[in-house]
């Protein structure tokens, strides 16, 4: 199986992994902390080891893996880089993006290094960290790429500075697998030995972890935040139990080199270490450069945000056609005109635009205008509105209109050629005004709600079609005081819910450091939230031939209904893969009107259908027997005989299997109709394969899929 080089540059991710203070504590415990470091292992006031970032993106390596096609049986971790922008919080979401950045060749026998480079963000928005690791992939070299440029860590020629000992207890890799990485090597006897160990090794990035561990007691003792940058390679492996010390020389100012060795042996286990430390400088977020279009942006909330982001650097269109609050009148200059002033008051740039959203011309001409005098476009709020709120049945085409107008084909009219320019160049921000009216409801606002939601699909197509582009749309619910809200908000109220309180939401979202796209917040009054629509479980009713019937939906309502384990998608394709799986899953137990209990089971279907997909072309010279277990009510044995270039799959055991493989009957049906890959599924511990593990890589040479 080759290497797949193609993967080289694609975008992985966004990997998204929430996590709580359990998690951090429980990492800490697996490199070694207790009481002596309290700080990492006690909820109140907790810190965070910065090393923990590598074991919670470990989910990047998988992909590295999966992309490039490697050969599991021969993947290390080989170099490990890690760059702290700021400290890691005890919980939220990390979200992380990357891509393999090289292929390096070693030779034939020698391997091939693969390097992946990513950044790592906080659900807050601030970017936490970003990772460079170098995965040694042993069997996959000679394909005739350069070797890696040679990296040198000078050590002084000294004892070391600092020594700092350690024990990690024989069961050490017990704890930390539960930190993610729960490969078979760790943990599994004949496994280890199958990979010519005597016993399951430490993971290379426990030792990473206790190192890390050492070089904040040393040089930044109780300051983890102080961390700045972590590199090291890992060069033997070690047995749980076996006594370490981290050696450490200050070379400069902020700077350390250092290894770990095996205390018994002197043997080096992690080499060529390096340890920035020092106060991470707080970062401002700014704008300088950037040329943001805000609509509506004469009063309330279009006009602090342009008021504030024109304090960060960004020269502003400030639109506003200047009409009354209903959308009746043909508009005035001042309001635009006005806030033109103020921004040029403070310093900034700033040009009026009068035109109405509610055209293609006026859209056209309001990004026209932001090119003329700026030469570009990379942020645009759609912001414009106004209210004609009548209940349903007095709610004549001309109210539903004119606000469908504004707000909905507004948004469409003034994105349509802001998107172009921002394609052009690669890079933009937009930003929907939606409202809670729209994603909850709201009495007499039909025409307003309609549109509000309406935003939402529209931003749901575009962030897909902006992705490759990096046009990251994201849309907010605010709530603030203003003309459209003057009669609806107490006056006592009113004082307390300024503009302000939402618009550094916004500015995050236009800023570059906005990981997000697709997503859409309620701000105002000091809160913050994500909302989303969220898409239930359900059940699997009838069958392939046969419909449900009235009845029987009545019957399974509660589980039709349920929201429990709830998820959401990203686009229509990942929900439509969900409804397909489902279909290959066995369907579900149900009660049906008759009260009949239905069943179909499918993973016999497919060892019937295995030897219809066998390649006849592929099979010369192979002679192998893959035993397949399989957990689970629809499960069992099966036995495939690959021998002669003819496959014989029966059902029950081998006496003589060369590789076994053991996976639960849902598992197994998602690996087959490819939704979990073989890689993934062998790294999370969902597939173990016993025997000769190099044989299955054979099964996807040998069979269509
Ligand atoms: P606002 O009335 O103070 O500001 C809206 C601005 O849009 C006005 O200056 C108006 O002249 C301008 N505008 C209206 N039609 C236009 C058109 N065709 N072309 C160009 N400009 C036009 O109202 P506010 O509250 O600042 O609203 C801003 C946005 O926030 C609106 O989309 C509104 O629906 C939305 N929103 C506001 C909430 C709030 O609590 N204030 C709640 C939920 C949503």
């Amino acid at each position: 199986m080759a290497l797949n080089l193609e993967a080289l540059g694609k975008k992985i991710g966004p990997i998204i992994k929430d996590y709580t203070w359990k998690d951090t504590v429980l990492y800490a415990l697996g490199v070694g902390a207790g009481f002596s470091e309290l700080e990492y292992c006690y909820e109140k006031n907790l810190k965070v080891i910065p090393s923990f970032s590598i074991a919670a993106i470990f989910e990047f390596l998988t992909h590295i893996g999966i992309n490039s096609n490697l050969n599991l049986a021969g993947i290390l971790h080989g170099e490990q880089e890690l760059i702290f922008h700021n400290p890691i919080p005890p919980e939220g979401s990390l979200i992380t993006e990357g891509k393999i950045t090289h292929y390096y060749d070693k030779g034939k026998d020698k391997g091939a290094l693969v390097v992946g480079e990513s950044d790592t963000y906080h659900s807050t928005g601030k970017k936490l960290f970003t990772s460079i690791i170098t995965v040694f992939s042993r069997l996959d070299g000679g394909f005739g790429g350069e070797n890696a440029p040679k990296k040198e860590v000078v050590f002084p020629d000294r004892e070391p500075d600092l020594v700092v000992s350690a024990s990690p207890s024989p069961d050490q890799p017990l704890i930390y697998r539960l930190s993610g990485d729960i490969f078979d090597l760790h943990v599994n006897s004949e496994f280890a030995k199958m990979a010519g160990f005597k016993m399951p090794i430490m993971h290379g990035l426990c030792t990473h972890g206790f190192a890390c561990r050492a070089l904040i007691q040393s040089l930044v003792p109780g300051a983890p935040e102080k961390v700045r940058r972590l590199v090291c390679r890992f060069t033997k492996p070690l047995y749980p139990g076996t006594p370490i010390k981290t050696l450490i020389w200050k070379t400069e100012e902020g700077k350390a080199i250092w290894r770990v060795v095996n205390a018994e042996t002197g043997a080096v286990t992690i080499d060529n270490g390096i340890f920035e430390y020092g106060d991470i400088p707080e970062e401002k977020i700014r704008f300088d450069g950037r040329v943001a279009i805000i609509t509506g942006a004469g009063a309330g909330l279009g006009r602090t945000y342009a008021l504030e982001l024109a304090k960060r650097g960004a020269r502003i269109v400030v639109n506003d056609l200047g009409g009354a609050r209903d959308g009746a009148g043909s508009g005035s200059a001042a309001a635009a005109d006005k806030v033109v002033d103020e921004i040029k008051a403070l310093g900034g740039e700033a040009v009026a635009s009068y035109d109405s959203v509610s055209t293609p011309e006026g859209g056209g001409n309001i990004v026209k205008t932001a090119v003329d005098a700026f030469g570009t476009v990379d942020i645009l709020i759609n912001n414009a509105g106004i209210l004609r709120d009548k209940s349903f049945i007095k709610m004549e085409p001309e109210s539903w209109n004119a606000v469908l107008d504004v707000h909905l084909n507004g948004a469409y009219n003034v994105s349509r050629p802001a998107f172009t320019v921002m394609k052009d160049k690669g890079y933009g921000r937009i930003i929907m005004t939606t409202s809670a009216a729209g994603l909850y409801g709201n009495f007499g606002q039909t025409n307003y709600s309609s549109a509000k939601m309406g935003l939402i699909g529209l931003m749901n197509a575009l962030k897909l079609e902006g992705e490759k582009y990096n046009i990251k749309i994201n849309a907010v619910a605010p709530v603030a005081a203003s003309r459209l809200t003057e009669d609806v908000m107490p006056p006592d109220f009113l004082e307390k819910v300024k503009p302000e309180f939402v618009s550094p939401l916004v500015l995050f979202l236009c800023s570059e450091k906005c990981p997000v796209s697709g997503n859409i917040y309620n701000a105002g009054m000091s809160c913050f939230n994500r909302a989303a629509v969220v898409t239930g479980p359900g059940a699997t009713l009838g069958s392939q031939d046969k419909p449900e019937t009235l009845e029987g939906i009545i019957a399974n309502l509660d589980k039709i209904s349920s929201l429990k384990g709830g998820k959401e998608y990203g686009q229509l394709n990942d929900q439509i893969g969900d409804v397909l799986s489902a279909l290959s899953k066995p369907l579900d137990s149900k009660v049906s009107a008759i009260g009949k209990q239905e069943k179909t089971a499918s993973v016999s279907a497919v060892f019937e259908a295995m030897p219809a997909s066998f390649i006849k072309s592929s099979a010369a010279g192979v002679d192998v027997v893959f035993q397949y277990n399989i957990s689970g009510d629809k499960g069992g044995d099966w036995c495939c005989v690959i021998k002669d270039e003819t496959c014989t799959v029966k059902a029950g055991k081998h006496d003589k299997p060369n590789c076994t493989l053991k996976i639960s009957d849902s598992d197994f049906l998602l690996l087959m109709d490819g939704s979990l890959p073989a890689m993934q599924a062998y790294t999370s511990g969902k597939l173990k394969i016993e025997g000769d593990i190099m044989k299955s890589q054979l099964i996807e040479k040998l069979f269509k899929r």
